[in-house]
């Protein structure tokens, strides 16, 4: 339970005071029943600016550039989290990450309050594309490539799905495609191929594509477009 008007103005669209104002005219009911004190506490779920749901409009998406350093979590207590990037408004709607990039891993994370969109996107049935560029310890190479094609067996004995492996004109890089998101996938893809990695970074994520012009530590919301093709794009 939090206070009423803190709830209102977490959403971005009124200031602290303006939610104030509102409540205090009778415009906004919780439950059913109109609250008139700012401080009340409530629950997000059942809350109403002149009969019109919060939850209904609240949906956020967020296309972050993740940068080195930060945890894919909400709340870590040593360690800051990709949330902690955001304007206070945007911190308090109960986003999280859709999926996890590693602590040095940079690249596009999606963050969002849909948590049926999120399911959807994770769902080991889905196969989502992720791609992302690796700079490896020596040079990837077409056996490299055919063991992907294959299907890669980690260290620990695991079986990764067939997966691509993109060579590019600097040696040491590659492209790396993967349909799953087991833990440390790449960099233990690439390990077990004796090409151990040495920076990491998610260039595409489904549909969504880093935008260029989006620097690490960078975020924007997702346009309308994007937001059409991550629906679209699920099955
Ligand atoms: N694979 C990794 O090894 N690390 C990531 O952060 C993402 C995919």
């Amino acid at each position: 339970m939090e206070r009423l008007d803190k709830i209102l103005a977490g959403t971005g669209r009124w200031s602290r005071s303006e939610a104030k104002e509102l409540i205090r005219a009778g415009r906004v009911r919780w439950a059913g029943e109109v609250v008139r004190r700012p401080e009340t506490k409530v629950n997000r779920e059942d809350i109403e600016v002149d009969g019109i749901s919060l939850s209904a409009e609240k949906l956020v998406y967020i296309l972050l550039h993740k940068p080195a350093g930060v945890v894919s979590a909400t709340e870590d207590r040593r360690e800051a989290t990709v949330l902690s990037l955001l304007p206070p408004p945007w911190r308090d709607m109960d986003l999280f990450p859709v999926g996890r990039l590693d602590k040095d891993t940079e690249g596009l994370l999606l963050l969002t309050n849909d948590g049926e969109l999120a399911h959807r996107l994770l769902s080991p049935r889905r196969h989502v594309d992720k791609v992302y560029l690796a700079r490896v310890e020596g040079v990837p190479d077409q056996g490299d490539q055919e063991a992907f094609r294959r299907g890669v067996v980690l260290k620990d004995g695991t079986v990764c799905l067939p997966a691509e492996l993109t060579l590019t004109e600097d040696p040491s890089e590659c492209y790396v495609t993967l349909q799953e998101g087991k833990y440390h996938q790449v960099k233990r893809m690439l390990a077990s191929r004796g090409k151990p990695v040495r920076y990491l970074r998610r260039e595409r994520f489904g549909p969504l594509v880093l935008p260029p012009g989006l620097a690490p530590g960078e975020w924007r919301f997702l346009t309308e477009e994007e937001k059409t093709a991550l629906f679209r794009s699920q099955p």
